[in-house]
């Protein structure tokens, strides 16, 4: 049996990000509130049930395709929860950026679980989908269910969350990659920080008040990130001149985010970082 089936796998960003603390096995647990939006990957994954194996393809040289791939590893998770041998044949055209913070390989990795789950006709429950995508990622089970959510413990204990309606959600990325572990290895909890007030974030996407969120929201990672690469403050100021009603970092970065009420203003800042990067979403 030969079976093809193709899913667009979007990004995210995270409108607050808090850590809470170091956990014994190296992880941190976190608290923060995933979104998906801007650019989307498209997944095209082909099984065939007469041969064993996985490939992977990619529109992009720069993306590994061995076992360091989160498609690789997410096929390969699912093969085994299930049972089932197969050959598995992926083709990922790359729209979102690597190392930006937007969470481009957990994404495509949920897809791969996704599809395949399909594909085969096994109709998992999300819940069961997701315990397969902690094992390659800890932001895969959000993309799992999307939407919006509030993510705790390593990111994989998710509350759906009210996703922001009539907002829009500019997106631009510096000329630069950050690499996550390198970012947590060198994240320090110290008194200097600023921590978003979490609970306050929640209520406000409940409420679709913007305001309230800008004023409770916060990523603390900026302190690693944003300090060496000070292109992240301007980004964000950037962000706030064009009318942003808040902007941050996601993630690990470096991509720095705003929130816009009025879409004309999110189209006006598009227009000006257009000028210094071709990384822009909206
Ligand atoms: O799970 P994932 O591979 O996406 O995480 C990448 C790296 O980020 C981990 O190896 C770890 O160093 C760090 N991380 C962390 N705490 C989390 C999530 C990620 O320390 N909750």
């Amino acid at each position: 049996m030969r079976k093809f089936l193709e899913t667009k796998c979007r990004a995210k960003v995270n409108l607050t990000l808090d850590v809470l603390n170091k956990r014994p096995d190296g992880y941190h647990n976190l608290e923060m509130i995933m979104h998906e939006a801007g650019p989307y990957d498209i997944i095209a994954v082909e099984i065939n049930t007469e041969g064993e194996g996985i490939d992977l393809s990619c529109t992009r040289s720069d993306i590994p395709l061995g076992s360091d791939n989160t498609c690789y590893r997410a096929a390969e998770q699912f093969l085994n929860a299930a049972g089932i041998r197969a050959q598995i044949n992926i083709k990922i055209t790359k729209n979102i950026p690597a190392g930006a913070g937007l969470g481009g390989g957990s994404s495509d990795a949920a897809g791969v679980i996704k599809a395949l789950d399909a594909l085969f006709g096994c109709r998992m429950e999300k819940d069961k989908m997701a315990e397969i995508g902690k094992a390659v990622g800890a932001d895969v089970p959000f993309f799992i269910y999307g939407g919006c959510a509030l993510a705790e413990g390593i990111g994989e204990r998710l509350t759906p969350l009210k996703e922001l309606s009539g907002a829009r959600i500019l997106i631009a990325k510096p000329n630069l990659s950050v690499s996550t572990p390198y970012v947590f290895k060198k994240f320090r909890l110290s008194g200097k920080l600023s921590h978003p007030n979490t609970a306050a974030c929640v209520e406000a996407v409940k409420n679709g008040d913007l305001a309230a969120l800008s004023a409770a929201a916060g990523n603390v990672l900026e302190s690693v990130t944003e300090a060496e690469n000070p292109v992240i403050g301007e980004y964000k100021k950037i962000m706030k001149s064009f009318g942003a009603a808040y902007s941050l970092m996601s993630g690990s970065g470096p991509s720095v985010f705003g929130v816009f009420e009025c879409e004309q203003a999110a189209e006006r800042a598009r227009a000006e970082f257009l000028k210094i990067t071709n990384e822009v979403y909206i």
